[in-house]
Protein backbone atom coordinates (compact mmCIF):
# COMPACT_ATOMS: atom_id res chain seq x y z
CA UNK A 1 0.00 0.00 0.00
CA UNK A 2 1.26 3.59 -0.92
CA UNK A 3 -0.66 6.77 0.42
CA UNK A 4 -0.48 8.39 -3.31
CA UNK A 5 -2.04 11.61 -3.37
CA UNK A 6 -5.08 11.74 -5.92
CA UNK A 7 -4.30 14.59 -7.44
CA UNK A 8 -0.85 16.53 -7.75
CA UNK A 9 -0.23 20.19 -8.54
CA UNK A 10 2.56 20.71 -11.36
CA UNK A 11 4.81 23.89 -11.46
CA UNK A 12 5.70 24.75 -15.14
CA UNK A 13 9.11 25.87 -14.73
CA UNK A 14 10.38 25.80 -18.81
CA UNK A 15 9.89 29.86 -19.72
CA UNK A 16 12.43 29.98 -16.70
CA UNK A 17 14.36 27.37 -15.92
CA UNK A 18 14.29 25.75 -19.50
CA UNK A 19 14.68 28.94 -21.29
CA UNK A 20 17.65 30.72 -19.13
CA UNK A 21 20.05 27.94 -20.56
CA UNK A 22 18.53 27.02 -23.82
CA UNK A 23 21.52 28.05 -26.53
CA UNK A 24 19.38 29.35 -29.34
CA UNK A 25 17.19 32.78 -28.38
CA UNK A 26 13.79 32.62 -28.44
CA UNK A 27 11.60 36.30 -29.24
CA UNK A 28 10.19 37.53 -26.85
CA UNK A 29 7.07 37.20 -29.00
CA UNK A 30 7.46 33.54 -29.09
CA UNK A 31 8.51 33.23 -24.98
CA UNK A 32 4.65 35.26 -24.70
CA UNK A 33 3.10 32.93 -26.90
CA UNK A 34 4.67 29.78 -25.02
CA UNK A 35 3.63 31.05 -22.02
CA UNK A 36 0.26 31.40 -23.07
CA UNK A 37 -0.14 27.98 -24.28
CA UNK A 38 0.99 26.89 -21.43
CA UNK A 39 -1.68 28.20 -19.27
CA UNK A 40 -3.95 26.95 -21.99
CA UNK A 41 -3.13 23.15 -21.48
CA UNK A 42 -4.21 23.46 -17.81
CA UNK A 43 -1.20 24.37 -15.69
CA UNK A 44 -1.83 26.22 -12.73
CA UNK A 45 1.34 28.00 -12.11
CA UNK A 46 3.93 28.98 -14.85
CA UNK A 47 7.30 30.13 -13.89
CA UNK A 48 7.44 33.14 -16.83
CA UNK A 49 10.20 34.53 -15.89
CA UNK A 50 13.47 35.70 -13.79
CA UNK A 51 14.54 39.04 -12.77
CA UNK A 52 18.18 38.33 -12.04
CA UNK A 53 21.22 40.35 -13.55
CA UNK A 54 20.97 40.15 -17.27
CA UNK A 55 24.80 39.84 -17.00
CA UNK A 56 24.13 37.25 -15.48
CA UNK A 57 21.40 35.24 -17.58
CA UNK A 58 20.97 37.36 -20.62
CA UNK A 59 18.42 34.94 -21.79
CA UNK A 60 15.99 35.97 -18.43
CA UNK A 61 16.52 39.76 -19.73
CA UNK A 62 13.12 40.50 -21.05
CA UNK A 63 11.05 38.83 -18.20
CA UNK A 64 9.30 42.35 -17.81
CA UNK A 65 8.07 42.24 -21.99
CA UNK A 66 6.94 38.65 -21.13
CA UNK A 67 4.49 39.54 -18.49
CA UNK A 68 3.41 42.82 -19.71
CA UNK A 69 2.52 40.94 -23.09
CA UNK A 70 0.98 37.67 -21.79
CA UNK A 71 -2.70 37.42 -21.58
CA UNK A 72 -3.71 36.13 -18.36
CA UNK A 73 -6.33 33.11 -17.96
CA UNK A 74 -8.06 33.11 -14.90
CA UNK A 75 -7.22 30.66 -12.41
CA UNK A 76 -3.33 30.40 -13.37
CA UNK A 77 -0.31 32.03 -11.19
CA UNK A 78 2.06 33.60 -13.63
CA UNK A 79 5.35 33.44 -10.57
CA UNK A 80 9.02 34.56 -11.50
CA UNK A 81 12.24 34.40 -10.08
CA UNK A 82 13.48 37.03 -7.49
CA UNK A 83 17.10 36.83 -5.73
CA UNK A 84 16.61 40.45 -3.63
CA UNK A 85 15.17 43.64 -3.73
CA UNK A 86 15.83 44.73 -7.48
CA UNK A 87 14.76 41.38 -8.89
CA UNK A 88 11.75 42.31 -6.06
CA UNK A 89 10.62 45.29 -7.31
CA UNK A 90 10.87 44.30 -11.01
CA UNK A 91 8.72 41.56 -10.36
CA UNK A 92 6.12 43.55 -8.94
CA UNK A 93 6.09 45.99 -11.06
CA UNK A 94 5.90 43.25 -13.96
CA UNK A 95 2.47 41.97 -12.40
CA UNK A 96 3.88 38.45 -11.22
CA UNK A 97 1.37 36.95 -8.82
CA UNK A 98 3.83 35.19 -6.80
CA UNK A 99 8.12 34.99 -6.48
CA UNK A 100 10.35 32.95 -5.70
CA UNK A 101 13.91 33.07 -3.61
CA UNK A 102 16.52 30.91 -4.31
CA UNK A 103 19.34 29.71 -2.07
CA UNK A 104 21.46 26.05 -1.64
CA UNK A 105 22.26 23.47 0.09
CA UNK A 106 25.77 23.81 -0.80
CA UNK A 107 28.24 27.31 -0.11
CA UNK A 108 29.95 26.64 -3.59
CA UNK A 109 27.40 26.32 -5.38
CA UNK A 110 25.62 29.57 -3.73
CA UNK A 111 28.72 31.54 -4.53
CA UNK A 112 28.88 30.21 -8.12
CA UNK A 113 25.01 30.68 -8.62
CA UNK A 114 24.19 33.92 -6.89
CA UNK A 115 27.51 35.60 -5.91
CA UNK A 116 27.09 35.46 -2.04
CA UNK A 117 27.33 32.97 0.54
CA UNK A 118 24.05 30.91 1.85
CA UNK A 119 23.80 33.35 4.75
CA UNK A 120 24.15 36.28 2.94
CA UNK A 121 21.80 34.81 0.24
CA UNK A 122 19.43 34.87 3.72
CA UNK A 123 20.09 38.42 4.21
CA UNK A 124 19.42 39.26 0.89
CA UNK A 125 16.09 37.42 0.93
CA UNK A 126 14.23 39.17 4.12
CA UNK A 127 13.59 42.50 2.61
CA UNK A 128 11.84 40.58 0.19
CA UNK A 129 10.11 38.29 2.58
CA UNK A 130 8.90 42.00 3.88
CA UNK A 131 7.87 43.95 0.95
CA UNK A 132 6.46 40.18 -0.22
CA UNK A 133 4.13 40.15 2.85
CA UNK A 134 3.39 43.78 2.49
CA UNK A 135 2.15 43.38 -1.44
CA UNK A 136 0.15 40.20 -0.30
CA UNK A 137 2.84 38.13 -2.67
CA UNK A 138 2.99 34.42 -2.16
CA UNK A 139 6.87 33.38 -1.78
CA UNK A 140 8.04 30.03 -2.73
CA UNK A 141 11.79 29.33 -1.45
CA UNK A 142 14.13 26.82 -3.68
CA UNK A 143 17.04 24.83 -2.55
CA UNK A 144 19.41 23.78 -5.18
CA UNK A 145 21.71 20.81 -4.54
CA UNK A 146 19.30 18.64 -2.53
CA UNK A 147 21.17 15.44 -3.19
CA UNK A 148 24.67 16.46 -5.11
CA UNK A 149 26.97 19.88 -5.85
CA UNK A 150 28.75 19.98 -9.29
CA UNK A 151 31.63 21.29 -7.35
CA UNK A 152 31.11 19.64 -3.09
CA UNK A 153 29.81 16.10 -4.65
CA UNK A 154 27.35 14.88 -2.16
CA UNK A 155 24.99 17.14 0.08
CA UNK A 156 24.17 16.05 3.91
CA UNK A 157 20.14 15.82 3.88
CA UNK A 158 20.67 17.32 7.45
CA UNK A 159 22.28 20.85 5.73
CA UNK A 160 19.01 20.68 3.24
CA UNK A 161 16.57 20.79 6.43
CA UNK A 162 18.88 23.74 7.70
CA UNK A 163 18.47 26.05 4.95
CA UNK A 164 14.64 24.91 4.04
CA UNK A 165 13.72 25.95 7.47
CA UNK A 166 15.25 29.13 7.28
CA UNK A 167 13.48 29.66 4.10
CA UNK A 168 10.18 28.55 5.88
CA UNK A 169 10.87 30.46 8.98
CA UNK A 170 10.78 33.82 7.15
CA UNK A 171 7.97 33.04 5.56
CA UNK A 172 8.05 31.10 2.27
CA UNK A 173 4.78 28.76 1.81
CA UNK A 174 6.92 25.78 0.45
CA UNK A 175 9.90 24.91 -0.33
CA UNK A 176 10.64 23.34 -3.89
CA UNK A 177 13.47 20.86 -3.50
CA UNK A 178 16.01 20.85 -6.40
CA UNK A 179 18.17 17.76 -8.01
CA UNK A 180 19.76 20.34 -9.58
CA UNK A 181 22.25 18.37 -11.45
CA UNK A 182 19.87 15.64 -11.75
CA UNK A 183 22.72 13.22 -10.12
CA UNK A 184 20.00 11.75 -7.18
CA UNK A 185 18.60 8.00 -7.32
CA UNK A 186 15.28 6.90 -5.94
CA UNK A 187 17.10 5.88 -2.78
CA UNK A 188 18.43 9.68 -2.19
CA UNK A 189 15.49 10.77 -2.37
CA UNK A 190 13.50 8.75 0.30
CA UNK A 191 16.43 9.41 2.36
CA UNK A 192 16.59 12.84 1.92
CA UNK A 193 12.43 12.75 2.44
CA UNK A 194 12.77 10.60 5.54
CA UNK A 195 14.75 13.31 6.73
CA UNK A 196 13.02 16.09 5.39
CA UNK A 197 9.43 15.12 6.68
CA UNK A 198 10.31 14.68 10.05
CA UNK A 199 10.50 18.72 10.25
CA UNK A 200 7.74 19.07 7.40
CA UNK A 201 4.22 18.30 6.44
CA UNK A 202 4.01 17.05 2.73
CA UNK A 203 2.09 19.38 1.27
CA UNK A 204 4.81 22.00 2.32
CA UNK A 205 7.64 20.19 -0.36
CA UNK A 206 7.74 20.17 -3.83
CA UNK A 207 10.05 18.44 -6.04
CA UNK A 208 12.65 19.83 -8.63
CA UNK A 209 13.72 17.39 -10.76
CA UNK A 210 16.63 17.40 -13.45
CA UNK A 211 16.83 14.37 -15.68
CA UNK A 212 20.84 14.56 -16.70
CA UNK A 213 21.15 10.83 -15.42
CA UNK A 214 17.52 9.90 -16.39
CA UNK A 215 16.42 9.72 -12.60
CA UNK A 216 13.85 12.24 -12.74
CA UNK A 217 10.68 10.08 -13.51
CA UNK A 218 11.85 7.59 -10.99
CA UNK A 219 13.18 10.11 -8.08
CA UNK A 220 9.24 11.72 -8.65
CA UNK A 221 7.34 8.49 -7.96
CA UNK A 222 9.81 7.57 -4.88
CA UNK A 223 8.48 11.21 -3.64
CA UNK A 224 4.90 10.49 -4.68
CA UNK A 225 5.12 7.22 -2.66
CA UNK A 226 6.28 9.79 0.28
CA UNK A 227 2.95 11.87 0.07
CA UNK A 228 4.35 14.71 -1.79
CA UNK A 229 2.18 16.85 -4.35
CA UNK A 230 3.71 19.17 -6.43
CA UNK A 231 6.35 18.93 -9.08
CA UNK A 232 7.93 21.11 -10.84
CA UNK A 233 8.68 20.43 -14.75
CA UNK A 234 10.15 21.84 -18.03
CA UNK A 235 8.24 21.12 -20.78
CA UNK A 236 10.12 19.35 -23.91
CA UNK A 237 12.43 18.96 -20.94
CA UNK A 238 13.85 22.68 -22.02
CA UNK A 239 17.14 24.08 -20.16
CA UNK A 240 19.68 23.58 -17.31
CA UNK A 241 21.38 25.23 -15.04
CA UNK A 242 23.81 28.03 -16.14
CA UNK A 243 25.82 27.50 -13.44
CA UNK A 244 25.44 23.42 -12.90
CA UNK A 245 28.12 22.50 -15.94
CA UNK A 246 26.48 18.80 -17.74
CA UNK A 247 22.88 19.61 -15.62
CA UNK A 248 20.47 18.86 -18.17
CA UNK A 249 16.83 20.44 -18.53
CA UNK A 250 13.94 19.76 -15.70
CA UNK A 251 12.25 16.40 -16.13
CA UNK A 252 9.76 17.09 -18.80
CA UNK A 253 6.22 18.23 -18.15
CA UNK A 254 4.65 15.81 -20.90
CA UNK A 255 6.46 12.95 -19.47
CA UNK A 256 5.21 13.87 -16.06
CA UNK A 257 1.71 14.08 -16.96
CA UNK A 258 1.31 10.93 -18.61
CA UNK A 259 2.75 9.14 -15.50
CA UNK A 260 0.21 10.53 -13.61
CA UNK A 261 -2.52 9.98 -15.64
CA UNK A 262 -1.38 6.22 -15.74
CA UNK A 263 -1.54 6.39 -12.41
CA UNK A 264 -4.85 7.68 -12.38
CA UNK A 265 -3.65 10.86 -10.46
CA UNK A 266 -5.51 14.48 -11.59
CA UNK A 267 -3.28 17.81 -12.72
CA UNK A 268 -5.54 19.17 -14.32
CA UNK A 269 -3.65 19.30 -17.82
CA UNK A 270 -4.54 18.56 -21.01
CA UNK A 271 -1.07 16.01 -22.56
CA UNK A 272 -2.21 16.35 -26.30
CA UNK A 273 -2.10 20.21 -25.97
CA UNK A 274 0.75 20.06 -23.78
CA UNK A 275 2.55 17.78 -26.54
CA UNK A 276 2.00 19.63 -29.37
CA UNK A 277 3.02 22.87 -26.97
CA UNK A 278 6.37 20.80 -26.33
CA UNK A 279 6.65 19.96 -29.99
CA UNK A 280 6.58 23.69 -31.04
CA UNK A 281 8.89 25.01 -28.84
CA UNK A 282 11.18 22.71 -30.04
CA UNK A 283 10.74 23.57 -33.26
CA UNK A 284 11.54 26.75 -32.54
CA UNK A 285 14.88 26.39 -30.41
CA UNK A 286 15.23 23.63 -33.72
CA UNK A 287 16.23 21.26 -31.53
CA UNK A 288 14.66 17.74 -30.17
CA UNK A 289 12.40 17.83 -27.87
CA UNK A 290 13.89 16.21 -24.42
CA UNK A 291 10.37 14.33 -23.94
CA UNK A 292 10.12 10.73 -24.32
CA UNK A 293 6.48 10.96 -24.79
CA UNK A 294 6.48 14.02 -27.10
CA UNK A 295 8.38 11.89 -29.41
CA UNK A 296 6.76 9.29 -29.01
CA UNK A 297 3.67 11.24 -30.00
CA UNK A 298 5.69 12.63 -33.24
CA UNK A 299 3.65 12.40 -36.07
CA UNK A 300 5.54 9.80 -38.38
CA UNK A 301 7.55 11.46 -41.48
CA UNK A 302 5.41 11.55 -44.71
CA UNK A 303 7.45 9.06 -47.20
CA UNK A 304 6.02 9.38 -50.32
CA UNK A 305 5.27 6.06 -52.17
P1 LIG B 1 26.20 40.55 -7.98
O1 LIG B 1 27.11 40.91 -9.13
O2 LIG B 1 26.83 39.97 -6.75
O3 LIG B 1 25.22 41.72 -7.58
O4 LIG B 1 25.13 39.52 -8.53
P2 LIG B 1 25.37 43.24 -7.25
O5 LIG B 1 24.30 43.55 -6.27
O6 LIG B 1 26.80 43.56 -6.92
O7 LIG B 1 25.00 43.92 -8.64
C1 LIG B 1 25.81 43.81 -9.80
C2 LIG B 1 25.02 44.33 -11.00
O8 LIG B 1 23.85 43.54 -11.21
C3 LIG B 1 24.53 45.76 -10.81
O9 LIG B 1 24.48 46.35 -12.11
C4 LIG B 1 23.12 45.58 -10.31
O10 LIG B 1 22.28 46.66 -10.58
C5 LIG B 1 22.68 44.37 -11.11
P3 LIG B 1 25.67 47.29 -12.66
O11 LIG B 1 25.69 48.44 -11.69
O12 LIG B 1 26.92 46.47 -12.61
O13 LIG B 1 25.21 47.62 -14.04
N1 LIG B 1 21.62 43.60 -10.45
C6 LIG B 1 20.47 43.25 -11.05
N2 LIG B 1 20.00 43.48 -12.29
C7 LIG B 1 18.77 42.99 -12.57
N3 LIG B 1 18.03 42.29 -11.69
C8 LIG B 1 18.47 42.07 -10.44
C9 LIG B 1 19.75 42.55 -10.09
N4 LIG B 1 20.48 42.50 -8.95
C10 LIG B 1 21.62 43.14 -9.20
N5 LIG B 1 17.74 41.37 -9.59
C11 LIG B 1 22.99 38.48 -8.51
C12 LIG B 1 24.14 38.98 -7.68
C13 LIG B 1 22.10 37.64 -7.64
C14 LIG B 1 22.21 39.68 -9.07
C15 LIG B 1 23.57 37.65 -9.67
O14 LIG B 1 24.44 36.70 -9.15
C16 LIG B 1 22.52 36.98 -10.49
O15 LIG B 1 21.71 37.62 -11.15
N6 LIG B 1 22.51 35.67 -10.50
C17 LIG B 1 21.50 34.93 -11.28
C18 LIG B 1 21.61 33.51 -11.03
C19 LIG B 1 20.52 32.76 -11.76
O16 LIG B 1 19.57 33.31 -12.27
N7 LIG B 1 20.72 31.44 -11.78
C20 LIG B 1 19.79 30.58 -12.38
C21 LIG B 1 18.53 30.45 -11.57
S1 LIG B 1 18.70 29.39 -10.14
C22 LIG B 1 18.33 27.84 -10.73
O17 LIG B 1 18.21 27.66 -11.91
C23 LIG B 1 18.10 26.73 -9.74
C24 LIG B 1 16.63 26.37 -9.60
O18 LIG B 1 16.06 26.03 -10.83
C25 LIG B 1 16.46 25.19 -8.63
C26 LIG B 1 17.39 24.01 -8.98
O19 LIG B 1 17.35 23.48 -10.08
O20 LIG B 1 18.15 23.67 -8.08
C27 LIG B 1 15.83 27.55 -9.03
MG1 LIG C 1 16.29 24.07 -11.79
Amino acid sequence: MNSFPHQVRIVEVGPRDGLQNEKTPLSTADKIVLVERLAGCGLPVVETGSFVSPRWVPQMADSAEVFSGIERASGVRYSALTPNMKGFEAALKAGADEVAVFAAASETFSQKNINCSIDESLQRFTPVMAAAAQAGIPVRGYVSCVVACPYEGAIAAPAVLSVSQKLTDMGCYEISLGDTIGAGTAGDIKRLLDVMLRSYAVNDLAMHCHDTYGQALTNIYAALEQGLACFDSSVAGLGGCPYATGATGNVATEDVIYLMNGLGIETGVDLDLLIETGNWISDKLQRRTNSRVGNARMPAPHIDA
